[in-house]
């Protein structure tokens, strides 16, 4: 159980889709920290900062905690990633892409469920690049972890794009790198954040940096269709 608690406390980001009913189509948000967003938080206070494209659409929705859809907003995740101070995160300007280059597809209705893991030591200590056995078993772990979420949605080839991380902490930064640039899976793609700018805590991305993310899920996403 804590390996499996680990795993989905260190996913960065993972972004999958299934075909929902009446048309539209449900996007899953999920990850941690970096999916939640923390763009532009500081000193727990978000600076309220939504660039151009990440600005709300009338054909972009979200499920809140309480399974109702509203119109999407920065911050996407307020709601559920109730214990931290979030900010803009890579879901509205993912979501206005994919519609930009394929309007067909809307309305899009973003299910958001990452949460931020602890803070201090015991994330540390949690984290898969700070333990070597972790590190090594983290591509095996992702690939049952996404088995496992398709078969629990019933959708064997569910297209889910994921995120290499750039930084953390500890030495097995690298090999969880390779794991999960080297994904063999159908339908499955994976984006490297390396380069992205990161706020001074050199563990979040920017405001920036997350507009850029969504932006090249939405190209890879495209791409799994
Ligand atoms: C955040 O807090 C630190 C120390 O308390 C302070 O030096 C810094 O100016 C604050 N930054 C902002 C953006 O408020
Ligand atoms: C928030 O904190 C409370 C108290 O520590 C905890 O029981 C709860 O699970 C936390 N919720 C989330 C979403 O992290
Ligand atoms: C946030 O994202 C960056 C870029 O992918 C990554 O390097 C960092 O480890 C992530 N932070 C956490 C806490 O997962």
């Amino acid at each position: 159980m804590l390996a499996f608690l680990c795993l989905i406390l260190q996913l960065s980001n993972a972004i999958a889709y299934a075909s929902g009913t009446r048309g539209k189509h449900i996007i899953i948000l999920a990850g941690q920290s970096n999916m939640s967003g923390r763009g532009g938080v500081q000193n727990n206070t978000w600076d309220g900062v939504v660039p151009l494209q990440s600005q709300p659409n009338p054909t972009i929705f979200r499920l809140t905690a309480d399974l109702s859809w509203i119109e999407a907003r920065d911050p996407l995740h307020k709601d559920i990633d109730v214990n931290a101070t979030c900010g803009l995160g890579p879901g509205m300007s993912f979501a206005n892409r994919l519609l930009q280059r394929a309007p067909g597809l809307g309305p899009l209705g973003l299910v958001p469920c990452a949460v931020g893991g602890p803070r201090g030591t015991k994330s540390a200590r949690e984290s898969d690049t700070v333990n070597e056995l972790d590190a090594r078993m983290y591509g095996r772990r992702l690939i049952n972890l996404f088995n496992n979420l398709r078969a629990d949605l019933g959708s064997p080839l569910l297209p889910i794009v994921q995120v290499a991380i750039t930084s953390g902490q500890g030495p097995y930064v690298e090999t969880v790198r390779k794991a999960q640039l080297g994904i063999k899976l159908q339908k499955t793609r994976c984006v490297d954040s390396k380069g992205l700018p990161l706020l001074p805590d050199n563990l979040h991305l920017s405001t920036r940096a997350q507009v850029r993310l969504g932006r090249m899920l939405a190209n890879a996403f495209l791409k799994v269709l």
